[in-house]
């Protein structure tokens, strides 16, 4: 029995005491020791070996406080398992090869045997679990499609994902093609993440925002829609589409536990468009870690006031940056543990 059930208490919709607290990307990025780890190993040798996924895991708990560990792995080793050559360079961060430009491309992209090819990801989950030892629970995670084809076809990060975007525009049963195969592949993979263990599910749609509301129904929603009723009477469910405030009112009606909001909409905003009755998890500018302690627990302070401690989950509006100091994060999560009303 997990003994710091806040997590899923306020997924649940049940009272809760203050609401709970982790950070999106919490798992490595900023701390020290994953900075040591990084110099070692390079980024797929960490994910792939399950002693460091779970060392890496097990950090911010341990060293911050969160309510909640957070798989460290990375969204792209779904596409990976696919047959596609993703690797991590040092300055330009994911880097595809051999992008997707065309459909023929498509055929011979394969539906894995995930317990086989992702087996090190299931691996990772049953250490971590031994290792968190029932102190918090752990969450697991995939990207939207939609923010993997992003990734697959653009072939490396972008601000707007144009050839992504005109891919999908130009060639959509192509697209739709691909978005089939990787919804597919990401319930198998979430479905197994499940059984290893995790659990809660966080689905990253992370560039949902740069659809128009109609696109994002159709070559994103759609598709998380798909992989929330196939996972949702086996595991809690968040998903987090960044600057997707449009599709809120829709994604409340979805069966989710959770849904993430970014800084940019307000909590009064957020309830109003989500009717009010689902939990909400979110929204601090992750570049506020970047001011002084006591402006953080004063804006956290702010916040949790704004949305209100039940069907909270208190996080950042995106992932941690890099370069934010230890004690700022710390002061965020303890401006949460001390909250008093
Ligand atoms: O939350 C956690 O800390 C768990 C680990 C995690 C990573 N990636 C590790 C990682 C998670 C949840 C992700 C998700 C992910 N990966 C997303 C969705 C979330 C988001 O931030 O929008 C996306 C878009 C990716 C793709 C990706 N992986 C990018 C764009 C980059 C390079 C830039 C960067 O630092 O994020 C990565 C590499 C990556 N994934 C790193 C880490 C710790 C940094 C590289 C390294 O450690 O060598």
């Amino acid at each position: 029995m997990i003994k710091n059930r806040l997590l899923l208490d306020a997924l649940n919709g049940d009272n809760v005491s203050r609401p709970p607290v982790w950070m999106m990307r919490q798992a490595g990025r900023y701390l020290p020791d994953f900075m040591k780890l990084k110099e070692k190993y390079d980024f797929f040798t960490r994910c792939k070996t399950p002693e460091l996924a779970a060392k890496i895991t097990l950090m911010p708990i341990e060293q911050i406080g969160t309510d909640a560990a957070i798989l460290f792995s990375d969204i792209l080793v779904v596409p990976q398992a696919m047959g596609v050559d993703v690797e991590m360079r040092k300055e330009l961060g994911p880097f595809i090869p051999k992008p997707i430009r065309e459909a023929k491309q498509i055929e011979k992209i394969v539906i894995p045997d995930v317990d086989d090819n992702l087996n090190y990801v299931f691996e990772a989950i049953r250490l971590s679990k031994q290792m968190i030892d029932n102190r918090v629970p752990l969450i697991g995670f995939a990207g939207s499609p939609w923010t993997v084809l992003c990734y697959m076809v653009q072939g490396q990060g972008s601000k707007n994902f144009d050839i992504a975007k005109s891919f999908c525009f130009s060639q959509p049963e192509a697209a739709h093609m691909l978005l089939e195969k990787i919804t597919t592949t990401t319930i198998k993979y979430l479905k197994s993440k499940v059984k290893a263990g995790v659990n809660v599910i966080q689905l990253f749609d992370s560039w949902g925002g740069l659809l128009s509301e109609d696109d994002y129904q159709k070559f994103s929603w759609h598709y998380n829609q798909k992989i929330i009723d196939s996972l949702k009477s086996k595991t809690k469910i968040i998903s987090f589409s960044k600057g997707c405030w449009f599709a809120l009112p829709l994604m409340a009606k979805s069966g989710v536990d959770a849904l993430g909001i970014d800084w940019t909409c307000s909590a009064r905003n957020a309830r109003y468009l989500t009717g009010g009755k689902v939990t909400l998890q979110g929204n601090l500018d992750p570049s506020r870690l970047m001011s002084t302690p006591k402006e953080i627990e004063k804006l956290t302070k702010k916040m949790i006031a704004e949305f209100g401690i039940q069907k909270y989950v208190v996080n950042l509006g995106h992932g941690i940056l890099p370069n934010v100091p230890v004690d700022n994060a710390k002061a965020f999560v303890n401006a949460v543990k001390n909250y008093s009303v």
